[in-house]
């Protein structure tokens, strides 16, 4: 007898307006995964697979079947923080090729921006002055990228190709080519003194919140740059301005907050200096992302060992 081939089904609990684009991917790219979107009231049974971000509440113990969630984003602690999330359930993080080009090209852009330091240009013309001003060469201007993973170690290999100096600051020892790499919260005064713009890209663990505090801004140069795209729980957003207003930090870009959208009556909005992107430095992308699911889901269905599985202890 042939054996039956069921297409594993695969449920997509996230923001509706994502449903289309995922379902279109899928149905292109992977046709042999059963891609199902949430309908409220619906059994939730039968579901090994679950594709998901900002899931409705109080869904998790109604999954009895789950055998593997992917999180649709990189950072997985609105996951983890949800105490009715499985514990025993693989969670695959998003690590997709589209998602780290749109995250380097951010940083990039970023680092030009503050490199240039184009608030002073702002300034110039808003006088109606013409004022040229100088800039170092970019080996003359150093880097620090905090967290050494797939987005941060991409974002510093671009850096290194163009010039910069680049340190990073990461968990465990690394080696880059180019990069001066510092590890723990021992070797952090080191990295930060020699910052000129720092750029955030760790996830958001009970380790790393509010890291971006008064105590590490005072151990940047006087007028360092700062630049966050990893989460708005990193920053201790009172301390900001008062580091603005006294010169320890130049500038500031911000992609994340802790509330998002960032509330219209935020001192961010008005503060100078501040440039505020709405937490899209970088974006999955279904294309890329379906086919990198579907092998997963392959792998996992062959009893082979899954990737970028968050070590739940450690919160990333
Ligand atoms: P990874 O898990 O690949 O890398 C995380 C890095 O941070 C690792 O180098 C890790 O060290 C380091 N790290 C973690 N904890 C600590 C700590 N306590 N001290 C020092 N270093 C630490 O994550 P990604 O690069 O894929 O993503 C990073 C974050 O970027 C995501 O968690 C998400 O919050 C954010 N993000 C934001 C987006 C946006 O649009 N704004 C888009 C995508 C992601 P080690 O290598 O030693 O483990
Ligand atoms: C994120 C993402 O983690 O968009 O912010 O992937």
């Amino acid at each position: 007898m042939k054996p039956v081939l069921v297409s594993p089904r695969l449920l997509f609990l996230g923001p509706d307006k994502y449903a289309g684009p995922w379902g279109a991917a899928f149905a292109e790219l992977a046709p042999q995964i059963a891609f199902e979107v949430y309908r409220p009231g619906q059994d939730l049974s039968g579901y090994p697979y679950c594709l998901t971000w900002k899931p409705p509440h109080g869904l998790w113990p109604q999954m009895k079947d789950l055998r593997v969630v992917f999180s649709l984003a990189a950072g997985v602690d609105r996951l983890l923080n949800d105490p009715s999330f499985p514990r025993d359930v693989p969670l695959v993080r998003m690590v997709e090729p589209e998602l780290t080009r749109g995250m380097v090209e951010y940083v990039l852009w970023q680092c030009l921006f503050h490199h240039r330091r184009v608030w002073e240009l702002e300034a110039a013309q808003s006088c109606g002055e013409w004022r040229p001003h100088t800039y170092p060469a970019p080996w003359d201007r150093s880097i620090g990228i905090m967290g050494l993973g797939e987005l941060g170690a991409a974002a510093a290999a671009k850096l290194v190709e163009f010039g910069f100096k680049v340190r990073g600051w990461s968990r465990s020892p690394k080696t880059l080519a180019g990069v001066q790499c510092f590890t723990g919260r021992e070797q952090l005064p080191e990295f930060l003194s020699g910052t000129e713009i720092l750029v955030c890209l760790l996830p958001l663990t009970p380790e790393t919140r509010g890291i971006l505090d008064a105590k590490l801004f005072a151990h940047l140069p006087q007028g360092a740059s700062l630049i966050n795209a990893a989460r708005g729980g990193h920053l201790v957003e009172a301390d900001l301005i008062p580091a603005l207003q006294s010169g320890r930090i130049a500038a500031a870009t911000l992609d994340v907050f802790e509330t998002e959208p960032l509330p219209k009556s935020h001192p961010f909005w008005d503060a100078e200096r501040v440039y505020i992107t709405p937490h899209n430095a970088s974006d999955t992308s279904p294309r890329s992302a379906a086919w990198r699911i579907a092998a997963q889901i392959a792998r996992h269905e062959a009893g082979q060992q899954l990737e970028d599985v968050v070590d739940r202890p450690r919160g990333y």
